[in-house]
């Protein structure tokens, strides 16, 4: 699941004149040759705990890991900014398009800046310990992570360049990448097959019930919140699906997942074989008559266990669930009234059941009975504001509504200190992809790259007059 707005952040913080040693960098004509791919993972020792002095973290620790970065110098010149993409609920590798194709090679190229992909920590292989027990997960929170990027801007090296780039003395940009309107007779169809499985379940007709999972050959599935879960797959989630969804849908072919298409494409077949019609007909007792149109919606089984989430190995479900369960919330669930595209049991208890499994109590830690979500919106929440935090997002990002752009949120006016653009048609993280040419993009894609190009090089031309930034509450 991707979960990160699209902003900008400027990290490099208090005023500094631009002080630079020699590079010794290979940036004489123009562009440098492209760095080997993949890039070379390096890391940087970097603390477990910033806040040795909050009690939120007994006990203390002071040691370091080793959380990996990857960088491109291709377009970097002396003066050059360093943008910062982090790597979110993934390893960094995953995330290298960035850097060769996408946003933070478009903003390169614009500015000669040097780009660098910081993993997140408990993600990839910067995993501070052994394993992700609820103890050991103590360090796993927002604070830290963002305690991770200023760090990071002020002690990062970078093999063959010379020239000190840390911050304040250098501008450091700060990139995020995260995330509705599907075809509308797929839509219809779907939520016309969820209202007749809600109505079977509410019933508690266990005959009926145990014929629609074995239609899907999930018989074995006891808790029908597990069956909802799996047959809601191609819709994605809640939280884990192994299918290209909505969110998997992209501007350029060879970035996008289409099987949300595909799946649409099934259900809404006026030429399905007779044998699939059949089964449109298998439940028809139970709803007097009326057939189920298009009911064969999704066919892969899997049963989220106990003995699942009880595996404290080091891995990205893990981690990313423990967050959900602890600070962010943005649990999945199906709408109070109205049509769904998921079934009704999908409530708020089902993914806390899961936190409950995964996350036992520990020695020092243990999880919210909910997710306690200030300490993800005391940064402001939908009113969130910095100078020079950008905010970007696609209209059709599934994510839409937990960002900045959120229909719950106010109207807002753009200015060149804080900057906001909404992508007309835009879905999740489209303005993090490029084809390396602007010119022979999608228009509204286009025009979005062109504004990120000009709010970014009108930052650069105050980097002089730069003050510190809203979350730097603490000298680090
Ligand atoms: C960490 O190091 C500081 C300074 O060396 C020391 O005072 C403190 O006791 C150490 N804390 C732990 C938990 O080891
Ligand atoms: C790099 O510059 C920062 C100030 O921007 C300074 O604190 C740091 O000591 C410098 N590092 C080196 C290795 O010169
Ligand atoms: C994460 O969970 C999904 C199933 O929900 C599984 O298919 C995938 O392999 C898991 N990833 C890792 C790295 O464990
Ligand atoms: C149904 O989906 C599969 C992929 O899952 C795809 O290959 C096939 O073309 C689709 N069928 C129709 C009629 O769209
Ligand atoms: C329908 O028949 C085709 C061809 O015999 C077969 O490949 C397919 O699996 C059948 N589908 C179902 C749902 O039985
Ligand atoms: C970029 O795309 C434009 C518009 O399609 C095209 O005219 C131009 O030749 C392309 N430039 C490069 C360098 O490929």
């Amino acid at each position: 699941m991707q979960f990160f707005h699209l902003l900008i952040v400027f990290l490099g913080l208090a005023s500094a004149t631009l002080k630079f040693k020699p590079a010794l960098n290979r940036e004489q004509n123009g562009l440098n040759e492209r760095q080997s791919y993949p890039y070379p993972a390096l890391t940087i020792d970097m603390p477990i705990d910033h806040f040795p002095h909050s009690s939120r973290y007994t006990p203390h620790v002071n040691g370091t890991f080793k959380q990996r970065y990857f960088f491109d110098s291709t377009y970097y010149k002396p003066g050059g900014p360093v943008y910062l993409y982090i790597s979110g609920e993934t390893a960094g590798t995953n995330r290298f398009s960035n850097l060769q194709t996408g946003i933070i090679q478009i903003l390169m190229q614009a500015t000669n800046g040097l780009g660098v992909i910081l993993e997140d920590r408990y993600y990839g292989q910067s995993f501070p310990f052994d394993d992700s027990s609820t103890d050991n997960l103590r360090f796993l929170t927002t604070e830290q992570t963002v305690a991770d990027k200023v760090y990071f801007a002020q002690h990062a090296t970078f093999p063959g360049i010379t020239a000190n780039l840390t911050a304040p003395g250098t501008p450091w940009i700060l990139y995020n990448p995260i995330q509705k309107y599907g075809p509308q007779d797929c839509v219809a169809s779907v939520n016309a097959i969820v209202t007749k499985i809600n109505s079977l379940t509410d019933s508690h007709n266990t005959q009926a019930i145990n014929d629609l999972k074995a239609i899907f050959g999930l018989q074995d599935l006891q808790d029908i919140r597990d069956f909802a879960q799996t047959i809601a797959w191609p819709i994605g989630g809640p939280f884990n699906y192994p299918l290209d969804t909505w969110q998997e849908l992209n501007w350029y072919p060879a970035y996008s997942g289409n099987q949300f298409f595909d799946f649409c494409s099934n259900v809404t077949n006026i030429d399905a074989p007779a044998n699939v019609t059949a089964i449109d007909h298998a439940l028809a007792k139970y709803t007097n008559g009326e057939p189920w149109p298009a009911l064969l919606l999704s066919f892969l089984a899997d049963t989220i266990l106990a003995t699942f989430w009880a595996d404290k190995t080091n891995g990205p479900n893990r981690s990313y669930l423990y967050t959900t369960c602890t600070e962010l919330g943005a649990y999945q669930v199906a709408p109070k009234s109205g049509p769904s595209l998921i079934m009704n049991v999908l409530q708020v208890d089902y993914t806390q059941e899961w936190c409950t499994w995964a996350f036992p109590p520990g020695k020092y830690n243990s999880i919210p009975a909910t997710p306690d979500l200030e300490r993800f919106n005391k940064y402001g929440a939908f009113n969130i504001q910095a100078d020079r935090l950008a905010f970007i997002d696609g209209s059709i990002d599934p994510w839409l509504d937990l960002c900045y752009h959120s229909t719950e949120a106010p109207l807002r006016i753009t200015s060149d200190l804080h900057p906001e653009y909404l992508i007309t048609g835009a879905g999740h993280h489209w303005d993090s992809y490029g084809i390396l040419n602007v010119s022979a993009e999608p228009l509204f894609i286009q025009q979005a790259h062109l504004w990120e190009i000009k709010t970014v090089q009108k930052w650069l031309k105050t980097f002089p007059n730069w003050k510190p930034g809203y979350n730097r509450k603490r000298e680090l």
